[in-house]
């Protein structure tokens, strides 16, 4: 199967715009997945409650969830995709999967970054996999990476791709996907954005160089810095399902769980 990545500059607050520029992206490629940034529809750096609550949208329902999916069917592509989600009262950072069929499931960020935390609820749902039709994908956001946890879990429950939408401002996580990926044998595609914002006094960088990581910790594709770019990897699903490291040793049934007792304890 073919899996990809959109990276962009978001513009803050044009939703319709930002829609509009993946739809011409996606345009000129052709995947059976495409993943696409943290807060793509949105942008990254809201200075205001009022402002959460006026570009959430609800999932599904909303105007984004609506226009994947009939980029989706166009596409005969499923897609995962970041957004504010609005829900009652409460907001989340959050990510769409969507299919030709329509609306699939949301992932609401479980580990809030900076400033997040302030705007956004925190996930309340536990990871979960999806079949896509010969591939299971999981989803994961940005800041989870950090957490070996994330994709371990995702990995365990039989992910064969991480999709991860990410906004990254650090440097660090390109290089660690490559230990995630191998640790685990799974594929990630991590779509990160592109650009500055500046916005209420502040402002955020974003370091582009979305990357599509293999089963052996390889990178099979990295995006430029700066600037727009689709990639795209043909890639095995089954590479990701043998966790066999020879005929010994399984990274999954060798695993001591016994000794790991601490991993289950909050630690505040
Ligand atoms: C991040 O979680 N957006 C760094």
């Amino acid at each position: 199967m073919k899996v990809g990545f959109i990276q962009f500059d978001p513009v803050f607050g044009d939703i319709e715009g930002n829609i509009d520029t993946v739809k011409r992206l996606a345009d000129s490629a052709d995947a059976d997945l495409f993943v696409l940034p943290e807060l793509f529809n949105t942008g990254y750096l809201f200075t205001s409650h009022e402002e959460v609550a006026e570009l959430s949208e609800e999932i599904p329902g909303g105007r984004t969830t609506e226009a994947l999916s009939d980029l989706s069917r166009k596409k005969n592509a499923w897609i995962v995709a970041g957004l504010a989600e609005r829900s009652g009262k409460n907001f989340y950072n959050s990510a769409v999967l969507v299919g030709p069929d329509g609306y699939r499931a949301t992932y609401r960020k479980i580990h809030l970054f900076f400033e997040e935390t302030v705007w956004f609820n925190p996930g309340d749902g536990e990871f979960q996999v999806y079949d896509i039709g010969g591939c299971t994908v999981g989803i994961m956001i940005c800041f989870d990476w950090i957490f070996p946890e994330s994709m371990r879990v995702l990995s365990l429950m039989g992910a064969d791709v991480i999709c991860h939408s990410a906004n990254l401002v650090l440097p660090f996580c390109q290089d660690a996907m490559k230990t995630r990926c191998l640790e685990n044998r799974v594929f990630a595609v991590t779509a990160n954005r592109t650009g500055t914002e500046e916005r209420g006094g502040k402002s955020l960088s974003y370091t582009g160089k979305s990357q599509i990581t293999g089963t052996r910790g390889n990178v099979l594709f990295q995006a430029g810095e700066g600037i727009e770019e689709v990639g795209i990897v043909e890639i095995d699903v089954n590479e990701a399902r043998n966790k066999e490291v020879n005929e010994y040793n399984n990274l999954f049934d060798d695993r001591r769980t016994d000794f790991y007792s601490a991993l289950l304890k909050d630690n505040k």
